[in-house]
């Protein structure tokens, strides 16, 4: 099943092609913190490269990554950096010598991808001719790893594999030829799973895991350098096994409503097909967005509350087009991606716990809605209204006429919030009758400090009853592994107008944080606020 991802991933991420020099990178992350709009992690595209080289930085516009690291982490930012498959076919840079002169490997091409003839596959890509590493080899993958030591040694937080279908400019498939050649080799599915020989074949056969091997190439080499954190990579190609090693975005979209609308759908059927951690490029790849600047403000907007659920959330955009930071837009769209992220904070135990699910049974992050309720068939092609998790049903106005109305799981769903604000260009959310839903407070960025206070959102179902989970470990490193964790089942009991919250049960090693709760019943004639410390039980009057 999926990798539990580090817990600074699950929050906001900035990102866009041409964000240079250092100092634009800079300006935009101070921005975020003046502004108190939560932010997790600044991405860097190919533009901090030398001459789009990959493991080379431009002395001009990145002359020190190091320190910029360094002082965008005293800021509270993570940095997640490109790498490319396509290596420069220039005699002299190294990645490229290394690679054709792999001596381990018994070819004219070295560990190269060859040609019909034998000689190493040359095709474009963005610095000029390449040549591709076969990641079908295990001592290619081994290289390739190797190379992630002096990378993320400058204070590199995590990685992006872009172009790994693989992308070849000038083929009429932007692709490989299918008649390349690939070496195979050995290849081990688990660290405790027997090696198995995967024999040489052409493109055709290998194509569809490329860009996966490549992940888990990567995936090893940061390990590899970092063996105390969880490697985060995320890749455009991907493929069934790569949530073992990858996040996945959706590729390059479009400013549309059409691609506001189809990001849900899709992120909702990779999750069905294994890939839990997977998320749109925010706010439009291709384009500026509609010419009315007020929808495309709207659009922009919608685009932000939607992401709040998705399992990746990062804005996103392609070179040329009009700043889409948060704050681009005016200060009414500010004021709602504001609030989105807001929300994607308070959640983050919630969310996070969602992502353990996963990785422990390989159940989706994001839902369709008809998961809550197999046998009504009403819900069975919505794919506006989701669920985040069972808890939480989701249901966005993706279409600012109110054209049209999504479809929602019956029964009872408290109509509730985890922020103190609204905006109407948001989703609105509903707390399932039967949930506890744990979450936290309002931080900048994941680890600005911890999970203190808890507040519990509850709605208790016709019988007074309700139940949730809390998964809590360090949110980085492997100590989980061996029972640092907490794993806490919360259940609330309603009996003659009084209702108590209390510990049923508990799993892990981690030793629970002597912290106060705010507990906030969902009722439908009004919230009733709860307080206690956590591991006792809370009692109190409230309405139904
Ligand atoms: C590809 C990626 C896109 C990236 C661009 C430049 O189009 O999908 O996200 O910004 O290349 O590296």
């Amino acid at each position: 099943s999926a990798y539990m991802p580090p817990l600074f991933s699950l929050g906001y991420h900035q990102c866009r092609w041409s964000y240079f020099p250092e100092a634009r990178v800079r300006e935009v992350a101070s921005e975020f913190r003046k502004r108190s709009i939560p932010a997790n992690v600044m991405w860097m595209d190919i533009d901090y490269m030398d001459q789009f080289r990959v493991f080379t930085f431009n002395d001009k516009h990145f002359p020190d990554p190091a320190k910029f690291n360094a002082d965008l982490e005293s800021q509270g930012f993570k940095t997640v950096w490109m790498i490319d498959p396509g290596i420069a076919d220039q005699p002299g840079y190294f990645v490229r010598d290394e690679l054709l002169g792999l001596t381990s490997i018994d070819t004219k091409a070295g560990g190269a991808v060859r040609a019909p003839s034998g000689e190493a596959f040359r095709g474009g890509v963005w610095p000029g001719p390449c040549v591709f590493p076969d990641f079908t080899n295990d001592k290619v993958r081994q290289w390739w790893a190797g190379l992630y030591k002096n990378f993320m040694a400058t204070g590199i937080d995590g990685v992006w594999n872009d172009m790994n279908e693989p992308a070849v400019f000038e083929t009429e498939s932007k692709t490989m030829p299918e008649d390349n050649l690939h070496l195979g080799g050995l290849y081990q599915s688990a660290p405790d799973q027997p090696a198995q020989t995967v024999t040489p074949g052409n493109h055709a056969r290998f194509h569809n895991v490329y860009g996966m091997l490549m992940a888990q190439g990567t995936f090893d080499g940061i390990l590899g350098t970092n063996p105390q954190k969880r490697p985060f990579v995320l890749t455009r190609a991907n493929f069934i096994g790569g949530q073992r090693y990858a996040a996945t975005w959706t590729g390059d979209n479009s400013a549309t409503w059409n691609d506001v609308e189809q990001s849900i759908p899709m992120i909702i059927n990779l999750g069905l097909s294994g890939q839990p951690f997977v998320g749109p490029d925010t706010g439009g790849f291709a384009g500026n967005g509609p010419k009315d600047e007020v929808e495309r403000a709207d659009m922009f907007a919608r685009w932000m509350g939607i992401g709040t659920f998705f399992p990746f959330y990062r804005g996103h955009t392609a070179r040329g087009n009009i700043d889409k930071e948060p704050w681009a837009f005016g200060p009414e769209t500010e004021k709602a991606s504001k609030i989105a992220i807001d929300r994607r904070m308070v959640l983050l135990p919630y969310l996070y716990t969602l992502f353990h699910e996963a990785a422990t049974t390989g159940v989706p992050v994001m839902r369709p809605l008809f998961f809550a309720d197999p046998k009504d068939v009403s819900l069975r092609s919505e794919d506006d209204a989701f669920l985040f998790g069972d808890h939480v049903m989701v249901v966005p106005q993706l279409m600012p006429d109110r054209s049209r109305t999504p479809a929602m799981s019956k029964g009872l769903w408290r109509k509730f919030d985890v922020v103190d604000a609204s905006h109407a260009a948001l989703p609105t959310i509903y707390l399932k009758g039967g949930s506890i839903i744990a979450t936290g407070p309002l931080m900048q960025y994941e680890w600005e400090r911890p999970l203190n206070p808890l507040t519990l959102h509850v709605a208790l179902d016709e019988s007074g009853k309700a139940s949730g989970t809390l998964y809590e470990d360090a949110g980085e490193g492997f100590d989980y592994k061996q029972g640092d964790y907490l794993l806490t089942a919360y259940t609330a009991t309603a009996t003659n107008g009084q209702v108590t919250v209390a510990v049923g049960q508990a799993e892990g090693k981690r030793q629970r944080p002597n912290r106060p709760i705010t507990v906030i019943i969902h009722g439908a004639g009004g919230n009733t606020v709860l307080t206690g410390t956590d591991g006792q039980p809370i009692t109190g009057k409230f309405t139904p």
